[in-house]
């Protein structure tokens, strides 16, 4: 699959800014310190372990974060408009207009009860203003363009006659029919076998290259974001560690919880198999220590990495378009890798 790398001089789609996140009330803090920025047309691909940050920053993006969850610090900005000071009224403005989802379980996110037809065609006429009959044809030339064959058919079948990868088709579907500049994809082909997912990765990054689509793409699949991502974002125990352009930290990753992360990867299901093979665990959200939160399981710690009380994410490379948390990632040679394709 080609990727081409938008300009980095046109304004991002959204430019997320020094975001904290607390959970249980206030009490507990499991966001810190987030910024990144998606262009139009730019896939950016959030990795990381189970529990380090990833949802969570997604859904403040989206509006939706679980109750007891609030940004308590930090901006984020969708073509130049404040997220953060949204009301829910602001946000329905722009949720499924400006703001596209794709989840995990997609039948969870459908009616069980109309078919897909009528679900794709009411927001159509009743937010885009269009009539019975054209809110029909646009559905069903919708459900045409994310691939489901013959998709007159398809318009009038009810959720629980589709197969799951289908399915996330017409959810993918509902979340393209506003024309969103962004597309969040959390997980969204997780639960699909191979071929399917493969498929899938294949709609979104055409859905993305004919309309411009920024994507921000969530999966514990480190060879899913290789595939898709033109930069990854590697999150740890709710900081980004590292990020940069896909290629470079795979090959010359600049952090070593990403090195770790690549060791185990190879294609297939780390997530799980990490914690087994990077010894420790990270530290509790709220618990965290001072200095490097990555200290604990690391191979090249030392006692400056420790040192300061919380270390920034700082710019490295040539030209300054990675960056990372580690103190030490000038004078450490870390293995990277290349990995195969999906379905390969
Ligand atoms: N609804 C919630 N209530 C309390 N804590 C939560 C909630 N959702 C997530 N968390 C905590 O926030 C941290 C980050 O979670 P999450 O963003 O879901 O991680 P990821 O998507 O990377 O697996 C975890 O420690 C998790 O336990
Ligand atoms: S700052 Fe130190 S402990 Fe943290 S990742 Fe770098 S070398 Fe390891
Ligand atoms: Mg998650």
């Amino acid at each position: 699959m080609s990727r081409s790398l938008p300009s980095t001089t046109e304004a991002p789609v959204l430019a997320v800014e020094g975001l904290h996140i607390t959970v249980n009330g206030g009490a507990t803090e499991a966001v810190r310190d987030v910024s990144f920025s998606v262009r139009a047309g730019e896939s950016v691909g959030l990795v990381g372990e189970s529990g380090s940050g990833k949802t969570l920053t997604c859904r403040s993006v989206l509006g939706v974060l679980p109750p007891g969850c609030e940004v308590s610090q930090g901006s984020a900005r969708l073509s130049g408009a404040e997220l953060t000071a949204l009301d829910r009224r602001g946000w329905e403005r722009l949720r499924g207009v400006n703001l596209g989802a794709v989840f995990q379980d997609p039948a969870s996110y459908l009616n069980p009860s109309l078919t897909v037809g009528r679900q794709l065609a009411e927001p159509l006429r009743v937010r885009g203003g269009l009539s019975r009959s054209e809110a029909r044809r646009r559905a069903v030339r919708l459900l045409g363009s994310v691939g489901l064959h013959r998709p007159e058919e398809v318009f009038h079948r009810y959720p629980f006659e589709l197969s799951g990868g289908m399915l996330q088709r017409v959810l993918i579907a509902t979340a393209i029919a506003g024309e969103p500049e962004l597309l969040v994809a959390d997980e969204a082909t997780t639960a699909l076998d191979t071929v399917v997912q493969a498929e899938v990765l294949d709609l979104l990054a055409r859905l993305r290259a004919e309309r411009g689509l920024a994507l921000l793409l969530v999966s514990h699949d480190l060879a899913v974001v290789a595939e898709v991502c033109d930069r990854i974002l590697v999150f740890y125990a709710g900081e980004i560690v590292e990020d940069g352009p896909t290629e470079q930290v795979l090959a010359h990753p600049a952090h070593p919880y990403t090195e770790a992360l690549l060791r185990v990867a190879s294609i297939g299901d780390w997530e799980r198999r990490e914690l087994a093979v990077i010894p420790g665990r990270p530290p509790e959200a709220g618990a965290a220590p001072s200095g490097c939160r990555f200290a604990d399981r690391c191979e090249y710690a030392r006692a400056e990495c420790g040192a300061q009380d919380l270390l920034p994410l700082r710019e490295f490379g040539e030209r300054g378009e990675r960056r990372t948390r580690c103190v030490r990632a000038g004078e450490l040679a870390l293995s990277g890798t290349v990995l195969q394709e999906v379905g390969a």
